[in-house]
């Protein structure tokens, strides 16, 4: 199996990071998002990223960008400013080598680097392998929202998760 390595997300990774993810919009119910992203929502996204908000990639051995991940705002008020919400999202012909585990290790140790307390999980209740990441890495289930999303024409569920960042 070839070896992968986890890096920074540049703008050179943009088209790689949205076809990534426009394969699970159309297939999946791990994001609700119905239309495909356009290259324009993928570029103001990346624009967002920063220390605290980071964007970095899996980089497999021949080059290719197989999977992806970020923090971004929990919400917008001040008093949130210490949790993050993550994403991760691998190629969907790469799964199970690790990669999206090796991809939320780095993110949390990138959110205690940069100060934050807290990382929110979460996926539609019936996505196991998301949830099964999560907890794989110490996240733990803070509740469940019923039927608050919709996708291929039925109601779905929502689970958090959340992760408190150990301290230094
Ligand atoms: C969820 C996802 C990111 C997992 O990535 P991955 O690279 O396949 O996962 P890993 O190989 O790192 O798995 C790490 C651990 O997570 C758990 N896990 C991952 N996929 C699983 C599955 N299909 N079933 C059960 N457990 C699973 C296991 O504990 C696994 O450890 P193990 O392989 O030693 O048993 C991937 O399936 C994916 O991209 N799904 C679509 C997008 C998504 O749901 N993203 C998460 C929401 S932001």
């Amino acid at each position: 199996m070839s070896t992968f390595t986890v890096r920074p997300a540049t703008a050179a990774d943009l088209g790689a990071i949205r076809d990534i993810y426009n394969y699970y919009v159309a297939h999946s119910t791990c994001t609700y998002q119905i239309e495909p992203e356009t290259a324009d929502e993928r570029a103001a996204w990346f624009r967002e990223r920063s220390a605290k908000y980071p964007a970095t990639v899996a980089q497999d051995s021949d080059g290719a960008v197989i999977g992806w991940a970020s923090l971004s705002p929990w919400k917008s008020r001040c008093g949130y400013a210490w949790a993050a919400e993550a994403s991760v999202y691998i190629h969907h012909e790469h799964h199970r080598r690790g990669i999206g585990k090796a991809l939320l290790l780095d993110l949390i140790e990138r959110a205690r680097a940069a100060g934050l307390h807290t990382i929110i999980g979460g996926a539609s209740s019936d996505q196991t392998a998301s949830l099964a990441l999560q907890y794989a890495v110490g996240f733990k289930e803070m509740g469940v929202f019923r039927e608050v999303g919709r996708k291929f024409d039925r109601w779905l569920d929502v689970t958090y998760t959340q992760l408190i960042l150990p301290s230094v």
